[in-house]
Parts: C-alpha cells; structure tokens; sequence
C-alpha cells in the first residue's frame, strides 16, 4: 500500500511516498522568505504552500518512481500548525484523494514527530518515552503503543525550539536560529556564562525566564563593550545551548527515573542540535538506557513522518472524510 503523505504546518512543504511502512521518498522544500522577518510570516507561508505543493508532490512521486496511479491513500498533517498553512496542505489531499477515490488519513504534526522514530531501525519497544522538542512544542510523550500516547509534561510558556531562535534574534542572526547557535555553539565554552535553569515541577518545562535573562545580559554587556556579541558569540551561544540541553534533559532524566522507562529518545526540529544529542546519548549511557535519535532528515518537519503514522493509522482503521477540517490548536487523537 502506498501512501502519499503532505506535511505544510508551518513554513516547509514537504510531500513523501511510504509503502507499508518504507519510506521511499521524502521532499522537502523550505521558504527563505521569513529569514529576514525573524520568524515565519503566517500569510507568506499559505502563498508559498501553494506555490510549492504540487512541484514537492510530483517531485516525491518521481523520487519513488512511481505515477499517481500507484498511490492507495493519502495523508495531511490536521493539527497543530498555522490554519492557512494547514488548509493549502489539508485542501490538497483532499482534492487529490477525491479525484483518484482514495481513503484520506489525519495526522497530528506532533504524534508524527515521535513516530518518526519507527520510520529507521532500530525501533523503539514500547513504553518508550519521547522528548518532542520543536518550534512550537515541548512535551514528554509516553508512547504506551504506535497510537496510544500521553503527554505528561509540557512547557508553560515557550517552546525550545523559540529558545534556540529568539536568542538568535537578539544576536541579530537569521531565521530560524537553532541550527546557527548550534554551529557557534560548537566553537565555544558552554561555562563562560551561567543563566538560570531551575527545574519546573510535575515534568513542566520554561524558558521565558531564560529569554529575559539572556536580553538583560546581552544588555548590560553591550553597555559595557559595543563589540561584546560580535566577539563572544561563540561562548554566548555554548553557554545558551548548555542552558537549554541542562533544562530539557534534567526533565527527561526525572521522568524516566519516576517511570521506570528505559527507552528514551528526542525529535522535533531541536532534536537536531549536536549539543542536545550528544547530552542524550550520555545520559542513556550512563542509566543504561537505550536511546532513540532520528536521522537528521526526520527531525525537522517533514513528510515522511506524517506517511509513517498514516501507516500506523490506516493498519488501525482510522481513516479522515471530506470533512475532516485543520484545526491551529493541538488536539491529541485520545483527547
Ligand atoms: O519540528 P520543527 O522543524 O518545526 C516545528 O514543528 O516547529 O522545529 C523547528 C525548530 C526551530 O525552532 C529551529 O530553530 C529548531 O527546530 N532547530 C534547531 C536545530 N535545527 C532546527 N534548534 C537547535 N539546534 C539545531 N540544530
Ligand atoms: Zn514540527
């Protein structure tokens, strides 16, 4: 069974082809637009959707080497994400299901992310616990079976992946900046500067404290030397990076710990950081717990994903109508 799966919750198109399971292509076409706005302009981002879809779709379908006439299902990213992004996605597979009397298949952007761990090998017996760290969201999953997953712990305020990149704005980098503080990040010391971290209760996370703390440093340092960003970015993103990574995996350490789980793992955008990486990889080491990362292609958004949890979804008899409409807001499948 092939599915064609569409992924378009924020500012990537992304089209992938999977069959029973396989993923055989995966196409990802970003929007540079928003690099010099800060972040991702809402209405930019519908424009371009609609002019990258059907070029990422054919494009997936050659990679696979396959016609439309070989596709048995198609999926959409439903929710979380930006409405208008989500309706040129969503308005897509439904016209292209319509037209080919194809079954249609709901993907939440989020359950996605964490099954984009079933997409590699080795995979993740179940319980496993997931630290889903992207853009717009920062959750522990605990993933009791493909479909069967509760949050336990969220941010109360910003996402990580808003940490990465606000701090990136107020060193004056481009958008997004995770991937840049990641690059600087390498470069320096992660102790030349110490900003707060105090664990959140019950596995809560937040960063806005941090954030605010981060301006009034870079504040009063600039006061001090106008060149200080120019001359310290790398030391000040190590020690920003460090800050982020010490915070998310402390939460994931404790819930594991209260748990009983030994199969961790990261995704979403932010699992793409080395720092973050490298932090998991340690703590697994060090609890002997077995730990899960996915490729760096199938932590940002992409396709493939949401065709992999339509795998899951269709073997279980889920299937979406014409009338299954996008929602901005996340809705979990269970809730
Ligand atoms: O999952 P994703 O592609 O989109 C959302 O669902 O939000 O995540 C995007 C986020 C952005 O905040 C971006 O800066 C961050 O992931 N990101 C990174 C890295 N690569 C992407 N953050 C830190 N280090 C990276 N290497
Ligand atoms: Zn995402």
């Amino acid at each position: 069974m092939n599915i064609l799966a569409i992924e378009s919750s924020c500012d990537d198109t992304s089209a992938a082809i999977v069959a029973d399971g396989i993923v055989l292509s995966n196409v990802i076409a970003g929007q540079k637009v928003h690099e010099q706005y800060g972040g991702v302009v809402p209405e930019m981002a519908s424009r371009a959707h609609i002019q990258n879809i059907v070029p990422t779709v054919a494009v997936a379908l050659q990679s696979a080497e396959l016609t439309v006439e070989h596709i048995h299902a198609v999926a959409f990213t439903q929710s979380p994400g930006l409405i208008g992004s989500l309706l040129v996605g969503a308005g897509f597979a439904k016209a292209f299901a319509q037209a080919r009397k194809l079954p249609l298949i709901a993907v939440h952007h989020m359950q996605a992310h964490v099954l984009a761990h079933f997409i590699g090998n080795p995979k993740p017996s179940f319980p496993f616990l997931c630290l889903t760290v992207s853009g717009g969201h920062t959750q522990l999953v605990l993933c009791k079976s493909h479909l069967d997953m509760q949050v336990i712990g969220e941010t109360i305020d910003d996402a990580a992946g808003e940490a990465f990149d606000k701090t990136a704005k107020m060193l004056g980098l481009p958008y997004p900046g995770g991937p840049l503080i990641d690059q600087y990040a390498a470069l320096g010391n992660p102790l030349a500067y110490k900003f707060p971290s105090s664990p959140m209760l019950n596995y809560q996370f937040s960063f806005s404290g941090l954030k605010t703390s981060v301006l009034y440093f870079l504040q009063k340092m600039k006061k001090e030397n106008t060149n200080f960003i120019r001359e310290r970015l790398h030391d000040i993103c190590a020690s920003v990076q460090h800050t982020i990574i010490n915070i998310l995996i402390h939460q994931l350490k404790k819930a594991a710990q209260d748990l009983g789980i030994t199969q961790i793992g990261i995704a979403g955008g932010v699992s793409a950081n080395s720092g973050l990486r490298a932090a998991v990889q340690q703590l697994g080491t060090a609890q002997n717990w077995q730990v899960f990362i996915p490729d760096f292609q199938f932590c940002t958004d992409n396709a493939a994903m949401i065709g992999i949890t339509a795998h899951y979804k269709m073997l279980a008899g889920q299937f979406a109508n014409l009338d299954t409409t996008p929602s901005a807001r996340a809705i979990w499948p269970n809730e």
